[in-house]
């Protein structure tokens, strides 16, 4: 009989003790050059540089290796856990420290998606990595709470919170459970974990002005040698060479769809790195544009200063897409060439009308392509396996423009979505100088919707228009039946959405009027 890794581990340690607990915790500037960041060794293999708790790694294992083989089968750390390596459940939660402006800042991520190759220069905290003498207050709040049955989740689960320990943000109950809506337990039940959250939250609010780390340091959240971090990163990061790559070698963003799709493949691939590469970060204005650098990320996104004080509801539609852990790690071109139909920030970006800057190998080959045109058909772009996006840019919100996006999917969060759509609109004195609407999952491709937002063009809104709009989206869709909904359902949905658009962006308008029509 073949026993998977939560059956061998419910059998082997039911019932619920102590002992089990301590043995689960036991156990810019855009200039673009060809880019990776590896060091080689003297035969010319690939070596990643990284910090695995308090060990510094140099390995030659294969970069596209995912870190979560790495820590439990070649360092033996097996308190970080397997359950379904795509990303959903975060029983492979790891930390990940980042040396920014002189400081270190921690990311929780899915090991199962997290390649080797993007840990270059960084710290990676596994649970062992968080182990003190004694429980540490979250492990301690999570037992206190009884907070844990199986075990299995427990590991990503104190690890995330150790993550939320070491941010600069608010102390709230709300903050601290939204640092945990990656991981999921199949059989404690929240509330437990929930009070445990609340527990630590109230730990936290003495912290005052003291700086995360060191409050953690101090309160035992951390081991003493994590101070001494920033010091041995800035070494690592001293040493680093950065080196033209080849042509052949396929980019890796943030590896949260490859993986998934490509899990085998990925392993031994011939990889250029692109991830958190300072030369392709960043989100920057530039008059009344807005370039956003291809390897930014959701959470770059969510914190940008221009991206917040452009989109006021940013912080709501990005809480719709997928964990704070796969949107630490995703990024925006990587979105974009996943080409899903469904893609949340394709849906988003589309309705902008963001235009892309492709390169080449060589830094002069560059082109520009709306992200409207790079879709030619079901994952068939308009670019060349050699080009890569190397910026992304859009026109600025004005005073006079409206934006809204939505999404439906079987679940509020952590899911993909059914359908989505976003609208952008330019109005002056209520007339509708431009306009931009965009729809997933009705097509075989992200869709701009091209007559829908010509028909909007000149227009005044009424509910008249609204219904007519709706027709014209339906004209332009091709959905198809699968397990998200039938074609009608979906063509029934975009319409809803249609609505909830202008019932958000013109809240004049009848409700009613616009819930009996079509
Ligand atoms: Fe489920 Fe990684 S194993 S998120
Ligand atoms: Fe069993 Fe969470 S305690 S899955």
């Amino acid at each position: 009989m073949y026993l998977c890794e939560l059956c061998v581990y419910v059998v082997k340690t039911t019932p619920v003790s102590f002992q089990k607990i301590r043995f689960l915790f036991d156990s810019s500037r855009f200039s673009y050059p060809i880019i990776t960041n590896f060091r080689y060794d003297q035969t010319g293999k690939v070596l990643t540089r990284f910090i695995l708790n308090d060990t510094t790694i140099a390995t030659d294992l294969p970069p596209g290796m995912v870190v979560l083989d790495f820590i439990r089968y070649h360092r033996q750390l097996m308190g970080t856990k397997i359950g379904c390596r795509e990303g959903d459940c975060g029983a492979c939660t790891v930390l990940v420290g980042t040396l920014k402006d002189g400081e270190v800042s921690y990311q929780s991520m899915t090991s199962c998606l997290l390649p080797l190759g993007n840990l270059q220069g960084k710290h990676v905290v596994t649970i062992e990595g968080i182990n003190n003498e004694n429980l540490n207050p979250v492990q301690q709040a999570m037992a206190d709470e009884g907070a844990t049955q199986c075990g299995f989740c427990t590991p990503g689960f104190v690890i995330s919170l150790a993550g939320f320990c070491l941010e600069d943000k608010e102390p709230s109950v709300s903050n601290a459970i939204a640092a945990v809506d990656g991981n999921i337990c199949r059989c404690t039940g929240y509330k437990s974990i929930e009070r445990a959250a609340a527990h630590i939250t109230r730990l936290l609010e003495n912290r005052k002005e003291e700086p995360p780390l060191r409050f953690a340091v101090r309160e035992k959240i951390l081991p003493a040698w994590f101070e001494r971090i920033k010091n041995r990163l800035q070494d690592l990061l001293n040493g680093e060479e950065r080196t033209s790559g080849s042509e052949t070698k396929k980019v890796m963003g943030g590896g949260t769809d490859l993986y998934v799709q490509q899990h085998e493949e990925m392993q031994e691939a011939s990889l250029r790195f692109f991830f958190d590469h300072p030369a392709l970060n960043g989100i920057e204005r530039e008059g009344n544009r807005c370039i956003v650098g291809p390897s930014a990320t959701v959470t770059d996104l969510r914190q940008s200063p221009i991206i917040n004080e452009s989109f006021p509801a940013f912080h709501r539609y990005a809480k719709l897409i997928s964990s704070t852990p796969i949107r630490n790690m995703a990024t925006i071109a990587g979105n974009f060439i996943n080409a899903s139909p469904i893609g949340d920030f394709t849906i988003f970006f589309l309705a902008l009308d963001a235009q892309l800057e492709l390169s080449g190998n060589d830094e002069k080959e560059k082109r520009r392509i709306a992200l409207r045109k790079l879709y030619k058909g079901y994952k068939d772009l308009d670019k060349d396996p050699q080009e890569y996006i190397s910026r992304i840019y859009f026109e600025l919100p004005s005073k006079t423009t409206l934006f809204n996006f939505e999404k439906v999917s079987k679940r509020t969060h952590l899911d993909i979505a059914t359908v989505n759509s976003a609208i952008w609109l330019d109005l002056e004195d209520g007339i509708i100088q431009k306009a931009g609407l965009s729809a997933g999952g009705v097509g075989p491709i992200p869709l701009f919707l091209e007559k829908t937002s010509a028909f909007l063009k000149g227009k005044s809104i009424s509910e008249e228009i609204v219904e007519e709009t709706i027709a014209i989206a339906r004209s332009e869709i091709s959905p198809i039946s699968d397990v998200r909904g039938s074609k009608e359902y979906k063509s029934l949905l975009l319409g809803q959405l249609i609505k909830a658009h202008f019932i958000t962006l013109f809240p004049k308008l009848e409700i009613q009027k616009l819930i009996n029509a079509l």
